[in-house]
Parts: structure tokens; C-alpha cells; sequence
């Protein structure tokens, strides 16, 4: 059995449902780095400190302390300091802004180093944009999860209705794209398919026969 599962991918490919999954099937931990960066952005537009200011980003992220505790049902939350920000990372403001914070070098160093000290002792789904290349190089197995924009649009737009939230197809995908351009292009670490990751396309399947698929992946061997 496969103890260290990286999962890497584009916004809206289905990363945290399928990890959650796994994590539960296989009783593994979850880490979802992904809330990190959010959850730095939250700090950041919480306390008005302008976005674009590299070195003060750097510093907030190595001073703030970011940590998860999970409820007696399982339930996992994210913390800044005392604020549990689980819900407000999740609103359309951190979405517009996080890739922004998470291509700065100084940001993406701190989170990095929690990440490796959270993956230290194994049995666990991370999941990210780097995590094969850079987090966790020699995780026993990489996946590469995507899905088509249109697809990915789609889910957005139909969870967001599905909330009782208004949303617009095209914008949504438009943000969507956006998203993509920057984690793709920036300069650190940027989103890609290592050599040694296992490609797979989720557009036209369902939550379960991903779940199968990688199920399969990490029994390999056994
Ligand atoms: O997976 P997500 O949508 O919650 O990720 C939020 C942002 O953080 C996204 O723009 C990419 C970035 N990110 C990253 O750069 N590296 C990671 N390991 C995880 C997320």
C-alpha cells in the first residue's frame, strides 16, 4: 500500500472531493494546501495590507500561524491564529485573489516547509499544484487529476447555484481560466504533470470511478 499520494491539478479538476474520499477509504490523512494559500490571502485582505506587497506577504506568511483540527466527527477546520476561517476561505474574494499570493516566492517557501512537516510521517492524500515537484518529490504515488475548463466551469457554476449563490457560466469560467493562467505560468513552482505522475482525466467520469481508478493505484503492488 501506497503511504505518501500526491495529487496535483488544475481549479475545479475535483482534487479535494476525490482526496477526502481516498483519505476516508483508506483512513489516511488529508492535507489540502490549497486552504493554505487561501488561508493567507484571507489574513491579507482582512487586515487591508496591499496584495501586490511581495516582502510584507512573505513576512505575514512566516509569522501567522496556520493550523487544522479535526472534530470527533471527522470534520476538518482551518485556523489563522485563533480565527477559524474554514468557510471564509471559500468565498468568491479569496478566489479572485489567492493565485496572486500564491506566486509569491516568500509565501510559497513557508507554506512548503509546513507541508513536508505535516506529510513527515506518512499515510496521507496532499493535495495542490506542486506537490509532486516540489512538497513531496518522493511521494510513492503522483496523480495528475484534470478535467476540460468547460467541464470544470461547469461544476463551479452548479455548486455555487446549488448554494443558493447567483453565478454566470462564462464568468465562472473566465475566473477559472484566469486561475489557471497564473498557477501555470508563474515562475515558482508553477502547475505541471511531472514525468513520474499518472495522468488522469475526469471529464467525463464520476466521482466514483476516479475514486476506483486511484484506489486501484495506490493498492498496486500489495
Ligand atoms: O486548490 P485551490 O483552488 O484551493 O488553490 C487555491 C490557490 O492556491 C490556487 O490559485 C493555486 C494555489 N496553490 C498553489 O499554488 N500551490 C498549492 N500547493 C496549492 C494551491
Amino acid at each position: 500500500m501506497k503511504s505518501v499520494i500526491a495529487i496535483d491539478g488544475p481549479a475545479g479538476a475535483g482534487k479535494s472531493t476525490i482526496a477526502k474520499k481516498l483519505a476516508k477509504k483508506f483512513n489516511y490523512r488529508y492535507l489540502d494546501t490549497g486552504a493554505m494559500y487561501r488561508a493567507v490571502t484571507w489574513y491579507v485582505i482582512n487586515n487591508d495590507i496591499d496584495i501586490s506587497n511581495n516582502k510584507k506577504l512573505s513576512e505575514i506568511a512566516s509569522n501567522i500561524n496556520i493550523s487544522f483540527k479535526t472534530d470527533n466527527n471527522g470534520e476538518t477546520y482551518i485556523y489563522v491564529n485563533d480565527n477559524n476561517v474554514t468557510n471564509k476561505i471559500r468565498e468568491n474574494i479569496i478566489d479572485k485573489n489567492v493565485s496572486d499570493v500564491a506566486k509569491i516566492s516568500g509565501v510559497r517557501k513557508e507554506m512548503v516547509k509546513i507541508q513536508k512537516r505535516i506529510a513527515e510521517n506518512g499515510k496521507i492524500i496532499v493535495d495542490g499544484r506542486d506537490i509532486a515537484s516540489r512538497v513531496l518529490p518522493d511521494a510513492e504515488l503522483k496523480i495528475y487529476l484534470t478535467a476540460s475548463v468547460e467541464e470544470r466551469a461547469r461544476r463551479r457554476h452548479n455548486e455555487l447555484i446549488e448554494k443558493g449563490i447567483s453565478s454566470d457560466f462564462e464568468k465562472v469560467k473566465e475566473e477559472i481560466e484566469k486561475r489557471d493562467s497564473i498557477d501555470k505560468n508563474r515562475k515558482d513552482s508553477p502547475l505541471i504533470k511531472t514525468d513520474d505522475a499518472v495522468l488522469v482525466d475526469s471529464t467525463n467520469l464520476s466521482i466514483e470511478e476516479v475514486v476506483d481508478k486511484i484506489s486501484s493505484l495506490i493498492k498496486e503492488g500489495d
